[in-house]
């Protein structure tokens, strides 16, 4: 019963590496896979890379080669909705790709060309753990835990026009680079997924100044709940 853990950037998975220090490291394609336990849990934890391609074919070496019978994804988002704000936490219900557009052949936006290629849901027993496990680290309180849609598109949203798109289009609280490409290749392979993003920004032109100055503490935030989910996970 492995859980494979990934994030998309060293700092999103470093709170978690520091706990595994006699750590197994594997590479495989592109990326180093680190093998051991957490919260005496067998994990496999790994750093994505930024990106849908990176993502997909990552978690699909975390489940092919590594057994993950689970996936957790942990990281950083921009606000959307405009309550949102640094530090706030993202569990994702459902993903949609805003980035994928086929609406000359009549599909609508966001939608994949496949069975299922619009919104990918999570896994809703792994997402409300996660929801359990947020509300029991001391780091967040309710008011600061919002659950619901998370777009995903190959691109860092810095704009406030692009904001209020995505918001009108999608309706998304949230928007990052990876979970829909995680969630997608889960879903066709029958694995529970759950996506926490922690907000790093806005998504406005300060963005890449906050995303710099709050990325670390704030992606501890989202790794301190993968923590404690991994203690709620039967053995
Ligand atoms: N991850 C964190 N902030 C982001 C943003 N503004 N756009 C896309 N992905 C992000």
């Amino acid at each position: 019963m492995t859980v494979g853990i990934m994030g998309a950037l060293d700092v999103e998975i470093a709170a978690l590496l520091e706990q595994m220090p006699g750590a197994h490291q594997e590479r495989h394609s592109a990326f180093t896979y680190h093998q051991g336990k957490l919260k005496g849990r067998p994990v496999a934890l790994v750093r994505s890379g930024v990106g849908k391609v990176a993502a997909a074919a990552c978690a699909q070496s975390l489940m092919d080669v590594f057994g993950a019978t689970r996936v957790v994804f942990t990281g950083l988002a921009g606000a959307l909705d405009e309550r949102l704000r640094v530090g706030d936490v993202v569990i994702a219900t459902e993903l949609v790709q805003h980035d994928v557009d086929v609406t000359a052949f009549g599909y609508a936006p966001g939608e994949v060309p496949c069975p299922g290629g619009l919104v990918v849901p999570t896994d809703p027993a792994l997402t409300a753990m996660a929801r359990q496990a947020a509300l029991q680290t001391l780091t967040i309180d309710s008011g600061r835990l919002r659950e619901g849609r998370i777009l995903t598109g190959d691109q860092f949203v810095v704009s406030r026009e692009k904001v209020f798109r995505l918001r009108e289009e999608f309706q998304g609280l949230a928007v990052e680079m990876e979970g829909a490409a995680v969630a997608q290749v889960c879903a066709w392979r029958g694995v529970p997924c759950a996506v926490i993003r922690a907000i790093s920004d806005t998504a406005d032109g300060q963005a890449p100044v906050d995303f710099r100055q709050f990325q670390a503490e704030v992606a501890r935030i989202s790794a301190g709940i993968v923590l404690e989910m991994l203690k709620l996970l039967p053995l």
